[in-house]
């Protein structure tokens, strides 16, 4: 992992109206919104409080649009059973899943923004899955969710990564330099917002594995950095995609 090598993107946009058939800008800007996010070439990255300045982390991974794969369904909405990956369902199969991040872009449904398979799962549905409204930069984009942060969130999924809560009452994430958060955090926090978790800390609400607005979220930490790596050694499970 050293920020030359690219991951590549196979984009499959499922559509049912013409604005779910998002424009090739609009899948491109998410790309872009990846990779300034795994770069530190955010422009917000410099809004970290100094508290986190010693570990806050350019994870030193890049995204290249490989190929965008288009199909009209009748489908208002999908859900999160993961027909949208299976072509038999009216969905889209992954291409290559072993060797390529695959993306879904359609209307999920539920208030779901977006969901994401974990490294070890089956490569017949491996890929992240982003709602159509909150797929890229504006656009049909959404507020407070259009700045292409859902993309960064859910990859940070794919690269095995947890919430930072630990989806629990002050539940682990399984990285040590993240603090202990209390539960969710939703909005723009004001900083600094302290968790009642043993320690108390300052709770890192700007980190991409919370639920904040898109513009709450701006870093990834350095125990995030090395949890993300540790999946493309020899012998991790996305060893093959060869970084
Ligand atoms: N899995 C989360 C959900 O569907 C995604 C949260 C993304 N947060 C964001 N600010 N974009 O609710
Ligand atoms: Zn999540
Ligand atoms: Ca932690």
């Amino acid at each position: 992992v050293n920020g030359k090598v690219q991951i590549p993107v196979v984009v499959n946009v499922l559509y049912k109206t013409a604005a779910e058939n998002i424009s090739d800008a609009q899948i491109q800007s998410q790309i872009d919104v990846l990779n300034k996010d795994f770069n530190a070439l955010n422009s917000d990255y410099n809004s970290v409080p100094a508290l986190f300045a010693g570990v806050k982390a350019n994870v030193g991974i890049s995204f290249v649009l490989d190929k965008i794969n288009r199909k009209s369904t009748t489908k208002t909405s999908w859900g999160t059973n993961d027909a949208m990956k299976k072509t038999a369902q009216g969905g889209l199969n992954p291409t290559t899943p072993t060797t390529k991040l695959n993306l879904w872009a359609c209307k999920i449904g539920g208030g779901i923004l977006g969901y994401a398979q974990f490294p070890g799962g089956s490569s017949a549905t491996d890929g992240v899955v982003i709602d159509t409204k909150y797929f890229g930069l504006s656009g049909s984009g959404s507020a407070p969710y259009n700045l292409g942060r859902t993309g960064t969130h859910e990859v940070g999924h794919w690269m095995n990564l947890r919430h930072i809560w630990g989806d629990a009452n002050c539940g682990s994430d399984l990285v040590s330099d993240t603090p202990t958060h209390n539960t969710a955090n939703y909005g723009v926090p004001a900083y600094p917002h302290l968790s009642t978790c043993s320690g108390t800390p300052v709770e890192m609400t700007m980190n991409y594995m919370d639920y904040t607005d898109d513009a709450g979220m701006y870093m990834f930490s350095t125990g995030q950095k090395n949890r993300m790596a540790a999946i493309f050694v020899t012998g991790g499970p996305r060893a093959a995609f060869g970084i």
